[in-house]
């Protein structure tokens, strides 16, 4: 195989940002795009020659090896069990599902049909925290003992994501399952303990009374090794996406700001197209991203999983099926423990 034969499912936000990382590697095309709106526009933008509403039909072509699921949270399942049923490869985007038995069901079914889930966690392929790992391996910051990790802005550009039903729980659910998946990464290990903490949904959020989710929670995951780490995914941030990890060490420290740190300070009175995700005005300073789709990992990420399928290799700790599982169970223990008051502990 000198190709993957990627059919795509979704024509929006995710499915975009998918696009742009497959038109940079030759040996991936999108042939065909199932969604229920965007397609005229999607399919004239990247180039490809079919489209269609139905996702059953896409997942069923003989030209198709790979299914791409860039569609809204509560659908990933369905994608997910009809393309395996069709023994196609598939990569998922985060969170894996909305419920445990959804995402069981998907990681079971994907394994004794004999095809590949690669769970989309885009940070484990963002340059400046790989280039953090590589520091850290060298020993610059000593033993590491605890992280804190946001994944923040200012409310979801998808109505998928505002809604409960759809999204599987608010902002914890859609954003802070980054920093988590990160976190379960970095430390190469399963986390044991979590206590979350929500704003509610609806009438009890900070801003978003409308969110039937949360619009800020976060989590404080106990790992095997004792180590903790905090994690937050909040929808009150005005200003742009913010994207921040700080790891703390015995000999030392590291901050990495994935969303801020452009090379590129702009002031400019009229303002100007785009500076980051999320951010309400180009006036005055902002940071404009020079290449935000590489700096958040998606390039290399998908250019990762093109190669497992081209090469037949499974992919690595922190992007299988069963780690997009294990990030869901976590979501979910931390929603049981923001009801309950109490530690959940478990192994995931
Ligand atoms: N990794 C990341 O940083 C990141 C960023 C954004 C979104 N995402 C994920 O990507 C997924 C999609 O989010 P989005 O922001 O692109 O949403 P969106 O609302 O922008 O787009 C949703 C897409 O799903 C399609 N769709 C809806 N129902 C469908 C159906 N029944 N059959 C076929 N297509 C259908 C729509 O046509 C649309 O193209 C979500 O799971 C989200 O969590 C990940």
């Amino acid at each position: 195989m000198e190709k993957v034969r990627i059919g795509m499912v979704g024509s929006k936000f995710a499915a975009d940002f998918h696009a742009d990382s497959y038109a940079r590697n030759p040996q991936a095309e999108i042939v065909a795009v199932a969604a229920i709106d965007n397609l005229e526009e999607y399919s004239k933008k990247w180039g490809v020659k079919d489209t269609m509403t139905d996702f059953k039909e896409l997942c069923k072509r003989d030209d198709v090896d790979l299914i791409d699921v860039c569609v809204p949270n509560f659908l990933h399942h369905d994608v997910v069990m009809e393309a395996a049923a069709n023994r196609k490869h598939i990569i998922c985007e985060k969170p894996l599902a909305t419920t445990v038995e959804d995402a069981r069901e998907m990681v079971d079914f994907v394994k004794k049909q004999g095809v590949k889930l690669m769970y989309g966690e885009d940070w484990i392929f963002a340059p400046a925290l790989l280039r953090a790992i590589e520091l850290i391996n060298e020993g610059a910051i000593g033993k590491m003992l605890w992280v804190k990790a946001k994944e923040v802005h200012n409310g979801s550009h998808s109505p998928f994501a505002q809604q409960k039903k759809y999204c599987g729980g608010g902002s914890l659910m859609h954003l802070a399952v980054h920093p988590i998946g990160f976190v379960r990464y970095l430390f190469g290990e399963k986390a044991v303990e979590v206590n979350g903490w929500v704003s509610g949904g609806g009438e009890k959020n900070y801003y978003h009374k409308n969110y039937t989710g949360e619009d800020w929670g976060a989590c404080m995951l106990k790992f095997e090794s004792g180590r903790y780490a905090f994690c937050e995914g909040n929808y009150i941030t005005v200003g742009g996406m913010d994207d921040r990890v700080e790891i703390y060490g015995e000999e030392g420290r590291l901050n990495i700001d994935l969303t801020f740190s452009s090379p590129i300070q702009a002031y400019s009175r009229p303002g100007f197209e785009y500076a980051i995700e999320k951010t309400d005005t180009t006036r005055h300073w902002t940071w404009p991203a020079v290449d935000e789709f590489a700096n958040l990992g998606y390039v290399d990420q998908l250019r990762y999983f093109i190669d497992c399928v081209l090469k037949d290799e499974d992919p690595m700790f922190g992007i299988r099926g069963e780690d997009g599982l294990a990030c869901v169970e976590i979501v979910l223990a931390a929603y049981e423990s923001a009801e309950t008051g109490k530690t959940v502990k478990g192994s995931w």
